[in-house]
């Protein structure tokens, strides 16, 4: 056995281990706002110590109240493990369950230093989208993987494992929730005390459940909405000028996702580190930290109509006003700060540096509060000049014009709805998930590159095949597809596992992983494949401001599709499902589900993938044809005439005209 291995098996060290300095090159999460009480900081500190042998509290004490007091959290951080972060292929890690395999080089995945945003803090993205709450945490389901076997189910309570159940073959191997709490207790200040207290955690949506695949996902989602809203605009994507704002985890994809599409884009990022990144990456074609010369820059670019990526290291307020000010033509527009977390680092204030934000944030959170508000009025100020001028201003699902109305900005309509659409009701919403279109996604787990190359080249011949004959309806979205899958490996996207997402819908999920299988099953694919997806997708999620925001049917502040979705996963054959409070939009304001499952080329895993991957397209699409969206309805008649045992409730139409003729006799 070698030293991995032994430190996997070993969980929770019993002899301390070294304390680890805190490394300044890291990205590390922001200080959180002090929230505890006296009284609730000692629950903090029992609870921390929980993990741990009596004799050790001493030591371990004192060192988890520093680090409540100078971070806001206990981390753990001497926990950290000594071994580099990373996802290595299957057969490296101690288990009796390849299926446990398979979920702890996932995890890795997560918290691998290219792949995760605050690796230190256990934050995969979006500020404060957490995999575990603290290194105990982490070394204690490792160690529980490592150990457990088919028959056995480890249970997740937002991070904490709270132990192996006996189960039996075909059921979960993990169960994770994050973030559940009673309705009443879901504003964002629980959530700081919860997570302050070491109870609950923001799972996001692909941090929390293990299926994080670094960029590769957004990007491609990004790229479906940009072309989609440069279609909108009429003519050529060429010359188009896409602003936005955003170079972190997931906001970093839309400068490379404005070039796949052919169109100008300019991002604006405050924190130069973030920016950098993207840089040295080659996302972004080139920073600017001048507006005097960004301004003619971006002029020459839509002139020229190159395919290029621009950003302005400052604030997106700034830009803005300035775009404004001079009159230029913008024709897409949109924003990808964190909303989601408006008090806590998601959003800087124009008029304010970096630093004194950061600084305000923490000692003077009421008045951060006022400067983030006041920002956002002066943020939207701008943009309504703009879009009167014809610009095309879409949400992308950072919760941006519910915080903006919220902070009193000129956003709202006479009837009291949004100024603008968020991408969902406009774009992804009645061309992709009313159809069953979702972000499909999966992980070669021996980690060879030539495995997913044979992915890749399967997934190209299904989707062919069924593009051949596949209705009007959804011709451009696999055409869409596939050309992404064509170019997939040319863009060099893996960052991390060898991942791949695709947009599909039910027929295309199903038979592109039957096909994986059979290869697997074959030899031709060297090892087990983990399939999953975004939790952003047909059925995983209700979010009344994004997934579902094309509900019109007054259900959209309704759950029950996403923890229906994630029922049925269960007992239906996933190897682990997730259940999330929050993701995207924000604490208290979605509730979202997903899954992770492990083919291995047997009948079990056919069976499973016919079975699962049914439900979990077919429950969004059943649900969205009864609020009346008219693309659900067509996709589930279509499915319906395919499959003779699925029987969905279908709405009648009512007559609105006779509706409001017969409330005004009464
Ligand atoms: N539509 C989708 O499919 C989708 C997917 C993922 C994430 N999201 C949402 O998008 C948001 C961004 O996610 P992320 O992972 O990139 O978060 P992130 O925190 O990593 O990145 C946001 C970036 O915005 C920058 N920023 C904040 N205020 C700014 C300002 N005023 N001017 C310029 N830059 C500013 C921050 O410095 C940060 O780098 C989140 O709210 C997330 O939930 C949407």
């Amino acid at each position: 056995m070698n030293k991995f291995q032994e430190e996997i098996l070993a969980g929770i060290p019993a002899r301390l281990p070294q304390a680890k300095p805190y490394d300044p090159e890291i990205n590390h999460a922001p200080k959180r706002k002090e929230i505890l009480t006296d009284e609730e900081k000692v629950l903090a500190l029992k609870n921390a110590l929980r993990y741990f042998p009596e004799e050790q509290h001493e030591v371990l004490a004192k060192e988890f109240a520093q680090e409540l007091h100078a971070y806001g959290r206990i981390y753990m951080y001497r926990f950290r493990p000594s071994y580099p972060m990373y996802a290595r292929p299957i057969d490296e890690y101690p288990s009796k369950s390849r299926q446990a395999a398979a979920i702890m080089a996932m995890i890795q995945n997560n918290l691998d230093p290219r792949v995760a945003q605050h690796p230190h803090e256990l934050i995969i993205y979006g500020g404060n989208g957490a995999i575990f709450q603290n290194w105990a945490q982490y070394r204690l389901t490792m160690q529980y993987l490592a150990t457990m076997t088919d028959e056995q189910t480890l249970v997740m309570y937002s991070g904490h494992p709270l132990g192996l159940f006996p189960s039996h073959r075909d059921a979960p191997r993990v169960i994770v929730t994050n973030g559940m709490v009673i309705p009443n207790y879901s504003k964002p200040d629980d959530w700081e005390r919860f997570n302050a207290l070491g109870v609950s955690q923001y799972g996001q949506m692909t941090a929390g459940s293990y299926m994080y695949i670094g960029p590769q996902g957004i990007v491609h989602g990004t790229t479906i909405t940009v072309m989609n809203a440069a279609r909108k605009q009429g003519g050529a994507p060429e010359g188009k000028l896409f602003v936005t704002a955003g170079l972190g985890g997931m906001s970093g994809a839309q400068p490379k996702a404005g070039n796949i599409a052919g169109v100008v884009s300019v991002t604006a990022e405050i924190n130069p580190k973030a920016a950098e990144k993207r840089y040295a990456q080659g996302w972004v074609d080139e920073l600017h930290t001048d507006l005097d010369e960004l301004l003619p820059r971006i002029r020459k670019a839509v002139a020229a109509k190159e395919v290029v990526s621009l950003a302005y290291v400052g604030n997106v307020v700034d830009l803005w006003e300035r775009l404004a000010d001079e009159g230029v033509h913008v024709d897409l527009g949109s924003d990808q700060t964190s909303l989601h977390n408006p008090w806590a680092g998601g959003y800087y204030p124009v008029g304010y540096s970096l630093e004194e934000s950061k600084r305000m944030m923490a000692e003077e959170p009421e008045r951060f509060k006022e400067a983030v508000k006041a920002s956002l009025r002066r943020h939207v100020a701008a943009v309504n000049r703009l879009a009167d001028k014809g610009m095309y201003f879409f949400d992308y699902g950072n919760a941006f014009l519910l915080e903006s109305s919220r902070a009193g900005a000129d956003v709202l309509k006479a009837d009291g709805s949004f100024r603008y659409p968020s991408y969902v009701q406009d774009i992804m919403g009645p061309l992709y998930f009313d159809y069953g279109f979702g972000p499909f996604r999966w992980v070669c787990m021996s980690e060879k590159p030539e495995d997913l190359a044979k992915s890749d080249a399967l997934a190209v011949k299904v989707l062919g095949e069924i593009a051949a004959s596949a209705p009007e309806e959804i011709a451009g979205q696999m055409r869409d597809n596939i050309h992404w899958i064509e170019e997939a490996g040319r863009n060099n996207l893996v960052v991390g596992s060898q991942a791949r997402i695709l947009y599909a819908d039910c027929e295309g999920r199903t038979k592109i992983a039957l096909a994986f299988n059979e290869a697997i099953r074959r030899g031709e694919i060297s090892g087990p494949i983990v399939l999953g997806r975004d939790h952003h997708d047909v059925s995983g999620t209700d979010s009344p401001f994004r997934e579902t925001s094309n509900i019109y049917d007054g259900s959209r502040f309704t759950a029950d599709m996403a923890v229906q979705n994630v029922i049925g996963d269960g007992f239906r054959g996933a190897t682990w499902v997730s259940i999330h409070n929050g993701g995207g939009v924000g604490w208290g304001e979605v509730i979202n589900g997903g899954f992770g499952m492990v083919i291995d080329g047997t009948e079990d895993s056919a069976r499973h993938i016919r079975e699962m991957l049914f439900w979990d397209v077919n429950n969004g699409i059943a649900r969205r044809s009864w609020a009346r969206n008219d693309g659900a309805r067509f996709a589930i008649e279509r499915e319906m005439a395919r499959t003779p045992s699925l029987k969905v409730t279908l709405p009648n139409f009512a007559d609105e005209t006779l509706i409001r003729k017969t409330l005004n006799q009464l």
